[in-house]
């Protein structure tokens, strides 16, 4: 089929019925101003179907295939963009402030656990498990540190526990040491070696499924996520992250994400922007 034949109209109905299923799927919550995206993104996931317009592919969630059509669509509307160590000051934070902190909560047991909420293709949980083994030879010296790392999308998945990126990913956000240590040249681009591949548990989990994943976490990064959901949604992620947070445990948010008047259950720190405590915890302190 070329591409000219393609029909990328949508009738108003069949996008408000996508709106609804979005939500449902993934909790993407779509404006009613982001036609063009839907056209861009699932053009590619039409023609895999071999619908020839839009509309098809809409009437095809009444369809005998609609269990995995939902999915592929949920799956090609999330916006995977990320890069090593993005934003920087969150992973210094992380290696200069929280771990510090939490190896003095935690040095009976020397055990730690560390959730990357929305992992995206991987370069955000293997900057986090770069940086622990770097420490296991001073701060973390006979500690066990377990990371997870979720997403709901198992095509993004496939690519982060793969651990292979391209040049430019490697290029974006990577210091040169890191990339030398941990990281090997191959024709189809550089594979995250063994050793740091090994750190990660990637699994696949929707933030919207309640209650969060069995195991409570010492620290969780969940950045990049939470402004794709409307309110009530992010509410009640926000409840779920509560519930899988350690009592003395720290959250990451993305840079332009924040609990205020969304949850009451976090606080942010004054002097570290950006990290969140669970306010309960945070009252018994200053009590
Ligand atoms: C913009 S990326 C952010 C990646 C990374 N946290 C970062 O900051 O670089 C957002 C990720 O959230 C994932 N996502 C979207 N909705 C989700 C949901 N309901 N449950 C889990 N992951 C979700 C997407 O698949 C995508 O990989």
């Amino acid at each position: 089929m070329s591409s000219s034949e393609f029909d990328k109209s949508l009738l108003p109905a069949n996008y408000q019925l996508l709106k609804s299923m979005l939500k449902e799927v993934s909790g993407l919550y779509l404006t009613d101003n982001k036609m063009y995206l839907v056209e861009t993104r699932l053009q590619a996931v039409a023609k895999e179907y071999e619908f020839k317009s839009l509309n098809q592919l809409v009437d095809g969630l009444k369809g005998p295939r609609s269990q995995k059509l939902r999915v592929d669509i949920a799956e090609a509307m999330a916006t995977p963009e990320t890069f090593f160590f993005r934003d920087k000051k969150p992973f210094d934070q992380f290696k200069n402030f929280v771990l510090p902190q939490l190896v003095e909560q935690h040095k009976k047991m020397k055990r730690l656990s560390i959730w990357c909420g929305a992992s995206s293709s991987g370069q955000e949980p293997y900057s986090l498990a770069m940086i622990v083994d770097e420490l296991q030879h001073t701060l973390l010296k006979g500690w066990s540190v377990k990371i997870i790392a979720s997403d709901f999308s198992e095509k993004i998945l496939r690519k982060a526990k793969s651990g292979i990126y391209s040049q430019f990913e490697v290029q974006r956000g990577l210091p040169i040491q890191y990339l030398m240590k941990h990281f090997k040249q191959e024709s189809d681009g550089w594979h995250v070696k063994d050793d740091l591949k090994r750190r990660v548990d990637f699994r696949n989990f929707n933030l919207l499924q309640s209650p969060a994943p069995l195991w409570k976490f010492d620290v969780i990064f969940c950045r990049n996520v939470l402004f794709y959901f409307e309110p009530a949604d992010k509410k009640k992620i926000l409840y779920n992250l509560d519930g899988a947070l350690n009592p003395g445990g720290m959250m990451f948010l993305g840079a332009a994400e924040s609990t205020v008047g969304v949850c009451d259950k976090f606080v942010a720190l004054k002097e570290e922007r950006g990290i969140y405590v669970k306010t309960d915890h945070a009252l018994a302190l200053s009590a």
